[in-house]
C-alpha cells in the first residue's frame, strides 16, 4: 500500500460503534491516513448507524437473512458488492457480531481486520471480557487480527494488554478493555495505511516501503 494515499475503508458492526467513532475521530484529526467511506450493519437499529450517519458517513443496513451466526452466501454476496461499489481497500469489522465465511473473505484477502476483546488465542467467540473474568486470569486485552475463516483465529497485528483488578464486575473490565480498543484500532490502521505488512504464516510484521 502505497503510503501517500488515504486508504478507504468499510466498516462493519453490530452495536453501538464507540470503535468505529474512535476511527472515524483519528481520521477526521488527520492522525490516521485513511477513509471510512461506508458503514454496514446487519441490526437495522444499531446505533453504530446513526453514529456513522452523525459524522456524513454513509451508512446502512443490510439485511442478514436466516442464519443467527453467520450470512448465507447470497447475502455476503449483497455486503461484498456494496463494499466493492465504495472501492474499499480493507473491511474492518468493529463489533460484526456474525462470522464470515468463503464468498466474502476470498472478496478481499488479507484486507479483512477485526477486534476482540481478549488477548487471543485465549478466550475466542462470545462476551470474552466475561469468559477472562469468570476464568480468573490477571489480565486480559483486546487483539486485532486479520479475518480467516475461523472463529478470532487468523494471525495477529497487534494487541494491547489490560490488568484485571480485584474487584472488576464484567462491565468494568469490558470498560477498561474498550478505553485499549480505542487506542489499538486506530494504532493498527495507521500501521497498515503507512507501511508494508509482510504475512509469514501465523507471524505479521510491519516495514516501511522502499
Ligand atoms: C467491542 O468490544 C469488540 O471488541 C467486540 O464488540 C464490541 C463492540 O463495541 N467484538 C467482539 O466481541 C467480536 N468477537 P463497539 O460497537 O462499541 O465498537
Amino acid at each position: 500500500m502505497r503510503s501517500d494515499r488515504r486508504i478507504r475503508m468499510g466498516i462493519l458492526g453490530s452495536g453501538k460503534g464507540s470503535n468505529m467513532e474512535s476511527i472515524v475521530e483519528g481520521c477526521s484529526a488527520g492522525s490516521i491516513p485513511a477513509e471510512p467511506v461506508i458503514v454496514l450493519s446487519d441490526v437495522a437499529d444499531a446505533p453504530i448507524l446513526e453514529r456513522a450517519r452523525s459524522y456524513g458517513i454513509r451508512a446502512e443496513y443490510i439485511e442478514p437473512g436466516e442464519f443467527r451466526t453467520k450470512l448465507s452466501p447470497e447475502i455476503e454476496g449483497t455486503y461484498v458488492e456494496a463494499l466493492k461499489n465504495a472501492q474499499v481497500d480493507y473491511v474492518v469489522l468493529a463489533g460484526f457480531m456474525r462470522v464470515l465465511k468463503n464468498v466474502f473473505i476470498s472478496a478481499f484477502p488479507q484486507r479483512i481486520i477485526n477486534i476482540h476483546p481478549s488477548l487471543l488465542p485465549a478466550f475466542p467467540g462470545l462476551a470474552a471480557w466475561k469468559q477472562a473474568l469468570d476464568y480468573g486470569v490477571k489480565y486480559t486485552g483486546c487483539t486485532v487480527h486479520f479475518v480467516d475463516e475461523g472463529v478470532d483465529s487468523g494471525p495477529i497485528l497487534g494487541q494491547e494488554v489490560v490488568p484485571v483488578m480485584p474487584d472488576d464486575t464484567h462491565e468494568t473490565l469490558h470498560g477498561r478493555i474498550q478505553a485499549a480498543e480505542h487506542r489499538l484500532y486506530p494504532a493498527v490502521i495507521t500501521a497498515l495505511a503507512r507501511k508494508k505488512v509482510v504475512v509469514e504464516g501465523r507471524r505479521v510484521r510491519f516495514s516501511y516501503d522502499a
